[in-house]
């Protein structure tokens, strides 16, 4: 069987050129069976997109948001029994000291390019375990999962502080990770038999941990779908998915000790019936 690589431009700063990347994609009528969102920036000057979003939130967040959403129909196509389609999104330990901002998720009021860039990687773990919920409650053969690739000697500083770049330059090799092993825990969440019909896994050093508390909140993780549908102009797909119940009581998955919907049979972690 032939096989290759191919390129297909997207600058998912735009979100005409991802859905431009999405048609050219689907012309081709080949299955997808792992999407990695991996793109990224980091404390970037404030700037914003071709559409008018802060950088951080509209490339790092809503690109992938948007990608993701216009690929679910070929992932569900894909995706088999044992043989589940994989979308596997990086975030970054820095999530822990972000703070999603409702009201001005733009961070116009006031700007800070690691808050920026903290909200959205936190924004990147609601929207995955979100997205886990719907992919479960379908019953589709797709799950979610997202990564912290850890501390990796990459070009994502070059906007940090001279001197800590300087340091980052003379010694990065010594204490960071190479982007070879940066790359591990991604690659984990993509290939590993072990997460086979697993989703809505916080993944670090391919191993589950736990997240940030408040990326439990199934309302914020609602809200924020519900937003970012609007500010990307695409329909919300879990609108009637999710009982009311299922906002209203977080009860425990008995069996992976994370959240389930009352009312609902399903663990929104896993694409099978919580034991
Ligand atoms: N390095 C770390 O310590 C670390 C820690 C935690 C999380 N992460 C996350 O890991 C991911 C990968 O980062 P990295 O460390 O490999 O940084 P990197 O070397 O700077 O790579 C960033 C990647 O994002 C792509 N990208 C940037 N803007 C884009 C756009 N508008 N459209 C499409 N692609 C775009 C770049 O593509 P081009 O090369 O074509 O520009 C590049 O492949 C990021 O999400 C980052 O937040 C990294």
């Amino acid at each position: 069987m032939p096989c290759g690589v191919e390129f297909l431009y997207c600058d998912l700063a735009s979100l005409s050129s991802s859905r431009q990347f999405v048609q050219k994609f689907k012309m081709k009528k080949i299955p997808l069976h792992v999407l990695v969102n991996n793109a990224g920036v980091m404390m970037v000057p404030q700037r914003k997109t071709v559409d008018g979003f802060e950088e951080h939130f509209g490339l790092n967040f809503l690109g992938h948001f948007l990608l993701t959403n216009l690929l679910l129909d070929t992932l569900r196509e894909s995706g088999s029994p044992g043989r589940s389609a994989r979308v596997v999104t990086v975030s970054s330990a820095t999530h822990y000291v972000g703070e999603l901002n409702m009201d001005d998720l733009q961070s116009s009021r006031w700007y800070s390019p690691h808050g920026a860039y903290a909200q959205s990687k936190l924004a990147l773990v609601l929207f995955t375990y979100h997205l886990q919920g719907l992919l479960a409650a379908q019953g589709s053969h797709v799950t979610a999962n997202v990564v912290d690739p850890g501390v990796v000697n990459t070009d994502l500083y070059r906007h940090i502080f001279w001197g800590t770049r300087l340091l980052k330059k003379l010694f990065g090799w010594w204490f960071l990770k190479s982007p070879d092993e940066g790359a591990w825990t991604s690659l984990y969440a993509a290939v590993s038999p072990a997460l086979e019909g697993v989703g809505g896994r916080y993944l670090y050093n391919e191993k589950e941990t736990k997240s940030l508390a408040v990326t439990y909140d199934l309302m914020l993780q609602r809200q924020l779908w519900a937003r970012s549908c609007q500010m990307t102009g695409i329909p919300d797909v879990t609108e009637g998915v999710f009982s009311d119940s299922c906002h209203l009581g977080k009860t425990l998955c008995p069996a992976h000790h994370s959240q389930v919907c009352e009312g609902s049979p399903v663990c929104i972690f896993h694409t099978h019936l919580p034991s």
